[in-house]
């Protein structure tokens, strides 16, 4: 199969009207962060079987169209034995893997940062896609305060993350290209919006200038909305119009699909508003979701460690992830959620 033609085939798999995707890559200390706040300590077989228990979900591939995993996890297996990648593939649901290394601080740009990961990733992906991956994930962050983002601190993140979308189309892999201006701070939807306008608008111009087949990405950006500490939140309809007008302003047609990130808002927050977007008509693109905490947390809770609480874990996930795609056609109501 040419590699444009594996491209076509898991945008296939991975884009429909109704799906989205679920990120559970969190990285260790991640992960070891969301344990703790279940008491649970997070050693290799408490990550193994929690993923495992998710991930075997009875119907989670009627919602839900791909997973990102962690390196780890994609030679873990699962209670009954098979690989966790492969657990997946039984669901219909297409396996990937984040590949950034994670942010450091961006040296003479004082408050930005930087995602690493790019030296050797090639080799890696080789690695990922024997081992089951079909598609990638890189994040960025974007502090927003009175001076940041930089400009400089913009381009040089749009330039790493079009960097890692060549490479990974080189290799077969449709990259999900994730720029998260951060919810964190003060702001107000207004500054949230102005600020994802220059990011995203500088994103595209580095995938143009870095030849990436629009076609063959996933757009996984944050919504617009306005801080955690502004004092005023903004309703979902102001968070779709906003998030609709950034998105119409800067991203070509040609993507074929826009999963939002979760960012720190409640799992009710995130569903509710992903349909408030989706209410506003037909777009160029499908708009989606790619949850991590607002798919997991009432999932986490439910599983607390122990097994015995199996049924209950799989059944928040389910619950969720069904909201979610139902928030996908504007279908979604508040009231659903006490089902
Ligand atoms: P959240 O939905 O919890 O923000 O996680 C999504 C993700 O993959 C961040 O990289």
């Amino acid at each position: 199969m040419s590699t444009q033609t594996e491209l076509q085939q898991t945008i296939q798999d991975m884009v429909d009207s109704h799906r989205g995707i679920l990120a559970a890559d969190e990285s260790s200390p991640t992960i070891a962060k969301r344990f703790k706040a279940i008491n649970l300590e997070s050693t290799e077989e408490h990550r193994r079987a929690y993923r495992s228990l998710i991930l075997s979900t009875p119907g989670l591939g009627e919602f839900v169209s791909g997973v990102i995993l962690f390196e780890e996890t994609l030679q873990q297996v699962s209670d009954d034995g098979i690989s966790l990648p492969q657990l997946c593939v039984q669901q219909g649901i297409v396996p990937g893997i984040k590949v950034d290394k994670g942010k450091i601080p961006m040296p003479n740009a004082a408050g930005d940062e930087i995602t690493q990961g790019l030296d050797g990733l090639a080799l890696r992906l080789e690695k990922y896609k024997a081992q089951g991956a079909r598609f990638a994930k890189w994040r960025n962050v974007y502090h927003i305060s009175d001076t940041t983002p930089s400009a400089v601190a913009i381009t040089a993140n749009a330039e790493v993350l079009a960097r890692y979308a060549a490479i990974c189309q080189s290799m077969g892999i449709v990259p999900i290209v994730e720029p998260e201006v951060l919810i964190d701070g003060d702001h107000s939807l207004k500054r949230c919006s102005e600020v994802s306008e220059l990011v995203f608008h500088a994103l595209f111009h580095a995938l143009h200038q870095h030849h990436v087949v629009l076609e063959h990405i996933i757009l996984k950006p944050n919504m617009m909305i306005s801080g955690k500490l502004y004092p005023q939140k903004a309703t979902p309809e102001e968070v779709a119009e906003d998030t609709i007008r950034v998105l119409r302003r800067t991203v070509p047609a040609a993507v074929p699909s826009i999963n939002f990130l979760s960012g720190g808002q409640t799992p009710e927050e995130a569903t509710a508003n992903l349909n408030a977007i989706n209410c506003l008509g037909q777009q160029p693109w499908q708009l989606s979701f790619s949850y991590g905490r607002a798919l997991q947390e009432p999932a986490l809770k439910a599983w607390q460690g122990k097994s015995a609480n199996a049924q209950q874990t799989q059944s928040a996930l389910y619950k969720r992830a069904r909201l979610n795609s139902a928030a996908r056609t504007g279908q979604y109501m508040s009231s659903m959620e006490s089902e």
